[in-house]
């Protein structure tokens, strides 16, 4: 079916145009974030196999395990991008800072910078249940030609030019906006191929499905507490199905076909929640906003609160207009 449809190169060079600066530098970044998640979808196919399974034996800046493949895919996505001297600078979830990127030809010439999660969900690799991996992009706001700063990084997500996702799943899926709606390509394994097989993706207006870790209920501030109990009353289309992967990336993707919302509240353990504003959290709100959904921390857009540092964290709730909406006036009251 796939080989009647465009394929994502395809898509690109089509698409180039809409982009806001118009170069041809974001659809270079692209196809090498598309380079970078076949060699990373190699990897994470055949995990079993080989000795990429477990514990890397470190933490990082956030004090989590590191998973070897977490590792992995970090170095992956950051060679490829530095290999190919089309950013000018990478922040990702497994580094202590931001990585300035300079070539000797290029004198900081570059225009955009990249964020990363290069693996989420990644506590899910051990068990073969899907992870992903997100990104960010922003055109820098110090002077072209001068080294990046913290400043470059520090955007609101309502600056982001483009976000997506791949997700390692059942199947292999890229997921991305430019702001001129969401789009999916399937990576036909066979021959290595994204092709678009989901054109303009949207969140149904409203849903039956509930994503959040319930284990922490106790620890939930009293908004969610009955927001939670408003999705389990009988009453209308309710009770609704609760469905938590442990993975942002999946229980996105799968809450934006079928309907649904996605939660990580603050908690009494965790004051800001857990979720990174920068590499987990404006993606996705960018990307639910493009596909007529909503994210929020539960008073206010994600994309308009101002970065104050690279790790920050910040509750999220995220997917179906109505539902998010919802969740957000029982946070009110
Ligand atoms: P990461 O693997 O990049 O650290 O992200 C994991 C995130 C997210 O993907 C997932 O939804 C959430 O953490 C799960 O957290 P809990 O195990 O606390 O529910
Ligand atoms: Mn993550
Ligand atoms: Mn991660």
């Amino acid at each position: 079916m796939f080989s009647k449809n465009k394929t994502l190169g395809e898509f690109i060079i089509e698409n180039q145009t809409e982009f806001q600066y118009s170069t041809g530098e974001l659809s270079k970044l692209i196809n090498a974030l598309r380079l970078a998640a076949k060699v990373v979808n190699h990897e994470v196919n055949k995990a079993g196999l080989v000795d990429i399974l477990g514990a890397a034996g470190d933490t990082n800046i956030q004090g989590e395990n590191q998973q070897k493949l977490d590792v992995l895919a970090n170095e992956k996505f950051i060679q490829t991008l530095k290999n190919r001297e089309i950013v000018c600078g990478i922040a990702s979830e497994e580094e202590d800072d931001f990585i300035s990127i300079n070539s000797q030809d290029k004198n900081h010439q570059n225009k955009y910078v990249v964020l990363i999660d290069p693996l989420d969900g990644s506590s899910n690799i051990d068990v073969n249940v899907s992870v992903g991996t997100i990104f960010s992009i922003y055109h820098r706001v110090t002077p072209v030609g001068t080294p990046v700063t913290l400043e470059d990084f520090l955007q609101p997500g309502k600056n982001q030019v483009a976000a997506g996702y791949i997700i390692y799943g059942t199947s292999t899926m890229l997921v991305y906006t430019t702001g001129h709606g969401v789009n999916g390509f399937t990576l036909n394994p066979a021959i290595g191929t994204f092709y678009l097989s989901h054109p303009n993706m949207q969140f149904p207006e409203t849903g039956k499905i509930y994503s959040v870790n319930e284990g922490n209920y106790i620890h939930f501030p009293q908004g969610v507490k009955d927001y939670i109990k408003y999705c389990q009353k009988e009453e209308g289309d309710r009770p609704y199905t609760s469905r938590y992967i442990g993975s942002l990336v999946s229980d996105f993707h799968r809450n934006m076909i079928k309907g649904g919302i996605y939660m990580y509240p603050k908690s009494s353990k965790a004051q800001k929640g857990k979720l990174r504003l920068l590499y987990e959290c404006n993606p996705m709100a960018f990307l639910a906003e493009q596909a007529d959904g909503k994210a929020s921390d539960g008073y206010q857009r994600i994309m308009e609160i101002q970065p104050t540092e690279l790790h920050e964290r910040v509750p999220f709730f995220c997917g179906s207009k109505r539902m998010v909406e919802k969740a957000e006036e029982f946070m009110k009251s």
